[in-house]
């Protein structure tokens, strides 16, 4: 493994697997964990050349967010890195020119929902930095995790929107044993913030079972829901049920629709995010008669 600090080196090192090697990306911005780690292992077994960035994109920040304590972990990163089996780090200092960039991506309406109407120029700055990436790596394949579905969704749009040759990877969420997805973020949660963040994958779960359950109205699962989470203490951000593919609400959920449950609350000094599919391309649940459903439905995983 190799770790390679500009473009131009990064381009020369990949200049011998051009046209002849598949070559995977892996965009981070370090802090590295197990969650990163599953994308790279699944990158591993997709490609010849896998590259890792690890860059903590300014772009993506507003003012007053954890730029500049975002953990910078680099030994600990370029360690997993290796026992991943990843070819290549990159890790430039910067990918824009001094004072910013002047010419940059804007996400359209995907990006004004759920975190993009929390954290305006978000995704315009992810998409941006990602276009960079894309442009110096050019890999055949990029793997995104599903933690983050509006980001994944915003970059297959933009792959497809703007014909970019890359095919985008997918890669289920990995969560904490006590199902807490795994986030760089947990870092700033004390013991107690961690049990309480708990409360977020319970939530979500609980919406999966009420659905397998035959509750199929999105302010009925949505108001048991909120109940939940204040119940643990937590206010939530947002928390909405969409459209897995298009991220457009929904009131009442069919079988046709994929329909996903997405959460963000502070906790603590974190801010996390979370989300979960309602149901897994299994029929949707029937709801009991009348006399059967006066009984709460399980919420066990
Ligand atoms: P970062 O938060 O470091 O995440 C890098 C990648 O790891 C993203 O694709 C994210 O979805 C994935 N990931 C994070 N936690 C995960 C988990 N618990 N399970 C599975 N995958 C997980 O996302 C970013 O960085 C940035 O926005 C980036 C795309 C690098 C652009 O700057």
């Amino acid at each position: 493994m190799i770790v390679v600090e500009t473009a131009s080196d990064l381009r020369r090192a990949l200049a011998p697997s051009r046209g002849k090697d598949r070559i995977a990306l892996v965009p981070t911005m370090g802090c590295l964990h197990e969650g990163h780690a599953s994308l790279i292992r699944k990158a591993r077994g997709l490609a010849d050349i896998v590259v890792v960035s690890i860059y903590v994109n300014p772009l993506q920040f507003g003012p007053g967010e954890d730029f500049d304590r975002y953990p910078r972990t680099f030994a600990a990163d370029s360690a997993i890195c290796e026992a991943e089996g990843a070819d290549i780090i990159f890790h430039p200092a910067s990918l824009y020119p001094d004072g910013g960039p002047k010419v940059t991506l804007t996400v359209q309406d995907l990006g004004d929902a759920l975190c993009g109407a929390h954290r305006p120029g978000h995704f315009d700055g992810v998409v941006t930095v990602v276009n960079i990436l894309f442009n110096i790596v050019q890999p055949d394949i990029a793997v995104f995790g599903e933690k983050d579905w509006q980001q994944l969704t915003i970059i297959r749009r933009m792959v497809a929107d703007l014909q970019l040759p890359v095919e985008v990877i997918g890669a289920e969420t990995v969560r904490e044993p006590e199902g807490l997805a795994m986030s760089s973020r947990n870092r700033y949660l004390s013991d107690d913030e961690r049990r309480q963040a708990q409360a977020l994958s319970r939530t979500l779960r609980g919406m999966h079972t009420r659905v397998a359950a035959g509750i199929h109205d999105a302010d009925e699962l949505l108001a048991k829901a909120h109940a939940e989470l204040t119940g643990a203490g937590i206010a939530p951000e947002y928390l909405e049920i969409r459209d897995a593919h298009d991220l457009q609400p929904l009131q009442i959920l069919k079988q046709a629709t994929a329909a996903r449950a997405f959460v963000a609350a502070r906790v603590g000094n974190a801010r996390l995010i979370d989300n979960m599919s309602l149901y897994d391309n299994r029929p949707l649940g029937v709801r009991p008669p009348a006399t059967e459903t006066d009984n709460e439905p399980e919420t066990k995983p």
